[in-house]
């Protein structure tokens, strides 16, 4: 059965909606606060990336070679939209050219995270500059992603070589997030094929990521030659039949993007569900749990699955109808989140640190536990910009 908000989450809800020139001058604080992170960083990097996830609160520098890298162009193209300084567009105009290469050289691409990479590196820059560079990039790399479309199953595979069967069939809640680039590559070139796979890909996560309760499997495997559903399995989460805490924010935040390029309502009724789930499994201050199996106790927070779904929450509360009674809920709660995340998660004022602390990349693997997540400063900014005018979104 699907998931209502819990009552006592929305009288909590209630209780904590603050004055609304409080919430300005914290969302202003925040985003000052933010931005000199930037800058901080940007001197820091110089044309490298930081790395997906710190290492004692310090991100090591890299080259564009992971699927991250598209996050801190994002946040250069968010600081120069919040800022109007030219010094933020330049190192991102250097990084689209490195873009370029890189879909071009066919650099580490083999992997579904095409639209984390170029919807915030190119996607970003075309709409805000009407770079063609740009324009050609996000093209190539929106190829590439079509060419992991399995017309079968219809999913785009996530991981691995196309021919490898230990991978062929498998799709993941995350990619939600990549499918902006494929229907930006149909509008922009007229070829109807991206936003076609697009719209299978949707249908399947709908009909077989999303539980019966409003939880979400991370990923799910289809049989490649008949197309045929198999089974839910985790790979970052606590069990396969546990929930994922990023794993839902990627679902929250992506089916409302999605509805903005198709237009399919029962994904903004879907994305509620999910958030439902997810409220209601909040600790106190309403920071999750890195799975949501834990709602109290010793286990690491995600502080970047929090930034994520306080996107999400307002995505899809701008996009629900006026009198949908929950739409001032999902407004209240993101407004919570960045709340509690600018007063109690912001990462220590060094070189080359997060603008969150208390985020966790992968807890089976061991690697990134409770550290800065570059996608988590990144969506904690968008977060910001979204909260402080009116934005126009990359994905
Ligand atoms: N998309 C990979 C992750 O969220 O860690």
């Amino acid at each position: 059965m699907p998931p209502s908000l819990n009552p006592a989450v929305m009288e909590q809800l209630k209780n904590g909606s603050a004055p609304q020139r409080d919430d300005q001058r914290m969302v202003e604080q925040a985003l000052a606060r933010a931005l000199a992170a930037v800058d901080r960083n940007l001197a820091h990097f110089g044309d490298q990336f930081p790395a997906p996830s710190s290492v004692g609160g310090v991100y090591p520098a890299m080259g564009n070679d992971e699927w991250t890298n598209g996050f801190w162009t994002g946040m250069l193209w968010l600081a120069y939209e919040a800022s109007g300084a030219p010094r933020y567009r330049e190192a991102a105009e250097r990084h689209v050219l490195s873009f370029h290469r890189r879909q071009a050289e066919r650099h580490n691409v083999n992997h579904h995270d095409l639209g984390f990479l170029y919807s915030l590196s190119c996607v970003s820059a075309y709409k805000l500059t009407g770079s063609a560079v740009a324009a050609g990039a996000a093209m190539g790399a929106a190829r590439l992603l079509l060419e992991r479309y399995q017309p079968r199953a219809g999913i785009i595979q996530a991981w691995g070589d196309l021919n490898d069967p230990e991978q062929a069939g498998r799709m993941i809640i995350d990619c939600n997030l990549n499918l902006p680039l494929l229907y930006w590559a149909s509008a922009y070139s007229g070829d109807p094929a991206f936003r076609d796979a697009a719209n299978r890909h949707i249908e399947a996560a709908a009909r077989h990521i999303v539980r019966a309760d409003g939880s979400t499997f991370h990923t799910f495997y289809f049989d490649p030659a008949s197309g045929a559903p198999r089974h839910g399995k985790t790979h970052q989460g606590h069990a396969d039949d546990s929930c994922w805490a990023r794993g839902q924010a990627w679902g929250i935040s992506g089916f409302p993007l999605v509805y903005r390029h198709n237009g399919d309502t029962r994904l903004l009724a879907l994305s509620k569900v999910l958030a439902n789930y997810y409220l209601n499994r909040l600790p106190e201050d309403g920071i999750c749990y890195w799975d949501l199996i834990f709602t109290s106790g010793e286990e690491e927070r995600d502080s970047s699955a929090a930034a994520i779904a306080a996107c999400g929450l307002l995505e899809l509360s701008n996009n629900l109808p006026l009198l949908d009674p929950l739409r001032d809920d999902y407004q209240r709660a993101a407004l919570r989140t960045v709340r509690q995340l600018s007063e109690h998660y912001q990462g220590d004022e060094i070189p080359g640190g997060g603008l969150l602390r208390h985020a966790v990349y992968h807890k089976p693997h061991g690697v990134g536990i409770d550290e800065s997540c570059i996608w988590g400063d990144y969506f904690y900014l968008e977060a910001l910009l979204r909260l402080s005018r009116s934005w126009t979104s990359y994905w």
